[in-house]
């Protein structure tokens, strides 16, 4: 059986991408499959026809790869292929979308607002708006982009000076983006492998939130798993993960991950259906204490894509 890894891609996660789909492709070569590695920066996607590809490991984060732009593509050339389908992937990587779903499942979410690039650009008083958003949401936002990952483009903001700059620096990545109340408290992850949810993973970074550089650069981050809940906790969250997993039609495999406030209730975030993948990332690391090597992991989910 040949399978293609697709990765690099064109989107702000390339360099994350590039990293997974080396480790991936190791783990299918090692267990025995003819793999061929693609960059799908200019890459025609007609050519997995020509080269006889019979499956497809999606390795490329966030837009484009992600999104369900290639996944629709996979479709229609009849390609099976790993992860979430079409919608799954679409809803998941919108941010505000997900909340939508997740409020509407009874799903636990910070509260949020949404601001329009255009509505912004026409904003005439500017700081009265921004007062009242800061206002509703509690006094202390996150700011993201709709359409990212790995925590490109977002800022945390308490004053209107800093809520003007996270919104113009975030505008860069998207049209639509999301504000959030600060969550004041600890950030946890649960991986899911079909049905199954893997042990939770709790990430502690002395910064001010797990962002890019506490997730791939810096090496005060600390990963624990076991995750330190009791065994009641970790199987709540476990349940929401899967919960919040299937509200947004994510299939396959995929990553879940939550924030708990200070008083112990929780909050989804969001749910990745191609989460980082290299031999140190999240999902593996869930999986290992699962008892899944990483190439059984690898081995495991490109079985799920069997459809
Ligand atoms: N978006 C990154 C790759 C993750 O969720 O792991
Ligand atoms: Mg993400």
């Amino acid at each position: 059986e040949k399978i293609a890894v697709l990765y690099g891609g064109n989107s702000a996660e390339r360099e994350v991408s590039l990293n997974s789909g080396k480790a991936i492709a190791k783990a299918i070569a090692n267990k025995g499959y003819q793999v061929e590695l693609i960059d799908t920066k200019g890459f025609d996607l007609s050519n997995l026809v020509k080269q006889k590809i019979d499956r497809v490991f999606i390795a490329l984060h966030g837009r484009g790869g992600e999104d369900g732009c290639l996944q629709g593509a996979l479709e229609y050339l009849a390609i099976p292929y790993t992860g979430s389908k079409v919608l799954g992937s679409a809803l998941s990587m919108d941010k505000v979308r997900s909340k939508q779903v997740f409020a509407a499942s009874d799903l636990p979410t910070a509260k949020y607002r949404v601001v329009n690039k255009l509505d912004f650009l026409a904003l005439t008083n500017s700081s009265v708006v921004l007062a009242e958003l800061l206002h509703q949401l509690g006094g202390r936002v996150m700011v993201k982009p709709a359409n990212e990952g790995s925590s490109i483009g977002m800022a945390q903001a308490s004053t209107v000076e800093q809520l003007t700059n996270a919104l113009t620096e975030a505008f860069g990545f998207d049209q639509q983006v999301l504000l959030e109340a600060w969550i004041d408290g600890p950030e946890y992850t649960v991986s899911i492998l079909g049905q199954q949810a893997l042990p939770a993973i709790h990430m502690e970074t002395p910064r001010e939130f797990y962002d890019y550089e506490a997730k791939y650069q810096s090496n005060s981050t600390q990963y624990h798993c076991p995750c330190g809940l009791n065994a009641e906790d970790e199987v709540y969250i476990q349940t929401l993960a899967l919960k919040a997993f299937n509200a947004t039609g994510a299939s396959g495999w995929g990553r879940v991950d939550l924030m708990r406030e200070r008083d112990g209730s929780w909050q989804l975030l969001e749910v990745n259906t191609v989460p980082g993948m290299t031999e140190t990332s999240l999902v593996p690391k869930s999986a290992k204490q699962f008892g899944l090597s990483f190439e059984d992991l690898v081995e495991r989910i490109l079985a799920l894509s069997v459809t």
